[in-house]
């Protein structure tokens, strides 16, 4: 069935949401829907200049306003989500819900959209009459944009991720306080480091001192100080109550995103009656502006030579490039800096690690807020568009 072109936006002026907004603009899907923008504190105020018809701002929790919509579009994040959307439902909207929060993306109705990795798996939803739509972690989609050809080749045995997470990550709040941690830290030893003869271990000394006396408002956020460390949890625990040696134990929540939403992508394991591929690992926070990094770890089901590998993943999709694993080339293309604003997925450092041929080792990057967040989404409102 045709799906209309009245699409509700929510969310939009957020971080996620500013990014959607500009992707939107730059590959013209305005041209192609009539917005109507929503607003959960500023109801009645002027819509941005995207819009058409509907140029003020409609009250985000007015349910017969957001039921008139064919398609909505949410970045408001998941306590929005979890008020309103089975308000929504219950009022008998049968609209596509499109959003970049977690919340509903385990449950069974839900889709989680990643099109150049799972199209099929869209569109076999799209004909059982899916209609909610929900992004990946930011980690995983960036993962499979750069190496769901292994998986979709099924050659991966199993995959361990360990990851080095952006503070964007955890919002607009948590860049701000890395800044302004490495601020601090800077203004603590800024002589000391004008005076090229000072002593490195002083500088050391009173940089770890600052670091263990910010007080809770220089931490409000990651809790710990990022600036100049790193934080190995990223969430909840999901171990509360387990014991040491239970499956679970141990393990935070995006640790645990990395196995479950693999699979939900791939359309695979549990839900889909096939088995789960292991993906495990452990996620951590570090000092990068936008960048989720990542060195995987792949047992593959046979030995497949390396050059094989770099050609599978370079022509999985337009986005992903293979970066020849040598040092000129890996700390130019491979950073999050080199990546950052971009829509490229470098994937490096691959080769065959000491444990055996059939064991494969890669490194990739990638934009969280762009493949991460804001693009899968906007692309999926091309396809329910074009549906
Ligand atoms: N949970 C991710 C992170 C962000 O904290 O980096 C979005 O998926």
């Amino acid at each position: 069935m045709k799906v209309g072109n009245l699409v509700g936006l929510v969310g939009w002026r957020g971080m996620v949401g500013s990014v959607l907004m500009d992707r939107m603009q730059a590959e013209g899907d305005f041209a192609l829907i009539e917005p109507i923008f929503f607003s959960t504190s500023n109801a009645g105020g002027t819509a941005p200049a995207q819009a058409k018809n509907e140029t003020t701002l409609r009250d985000a929790f007015d349910i017969a306003a957001l039921k008139r919509c064919d398609i909505i579009i949410t970045a408001q994040g998941g306590d929005y989500t979890s008020e309103v959307f089975p308000k929504l439902r219950a009022a008998g909207w049968t609209g596509h819900w499109i959003d970049a929060a977690s919340t509903l993306r385990m449950a069974d109705d839900a889709i989680i959209v990643l099109d150049p990795v799972n199209l099929p798996v869209i569109q076999s939803a799209l004909l059982k009459g899916g209609k909610n739509w929900i992004g990946g972690n930011c980690t995983v989609s960036c993962m499979l944009m750069g190496v769901g050809a292994l998986y979709k080749a099924g050659l991966v045995e199993w995959m361990t991720t360990m990851t080095y997470q952006a503070a964007s990550g955890g919002g607009a709040q948590h860049m701000r306080e890395l800044l302004t941690q490495f601020g601090t830290l800077n203004a603590e030893v800024r002589t000391l480091l004008d005076d090229p003869k000072s002593a490195i271990l002083e500088i050391d000394r009173k940089v770890l001192a600052k670091q263990q006396s910010l007080c809770a408002a220089e931490t409000a956020n990651f809790g710990v100080p990022l600036g100049g460390s790193l934080i190995p949890w990223i969430d909840k625990d999901m171990g509360i109550g387990k014991q040491p040696d239970e499956a679970g134990w141990g393990v935070s929540r995006e640790d645990w995103k990395g196995g479950a939403e693999t699979n939900k992508i791939l359309g695979q394991g549990a839900g889909f009656g096939s088995a789960a591929t292991p993906v495990d690992g452990f996620c951590v926070r570090v000092g990068a502006m936008r960048c989720h990094s990542q060195a995987l770890t792949f047992k593959l089901r046979r030995d497949v030579p390396t050059a094989d590998i770099e050609a599978m993943i370079a022509a999985d999709n337009e986005w992903v490039k293979v970066v020849p694993n040598n040092r000129e080339a890996t700390i130019k293309d491979l950073t999050p800096v080199a990546v950052t604003g971009t829509m490229t997925i470098p994937v490096g450092r691959i080769r065959k690690l000491a444990m055996g041929p059939d064991y494969v080792g890669a490194f990739t990057v990638g934009d969280q807020l762009l493949w991460g967040a804001a693009e899968p989404l906007r692309r999926m409102l091309r396809i329910l568009l074009n549906a």
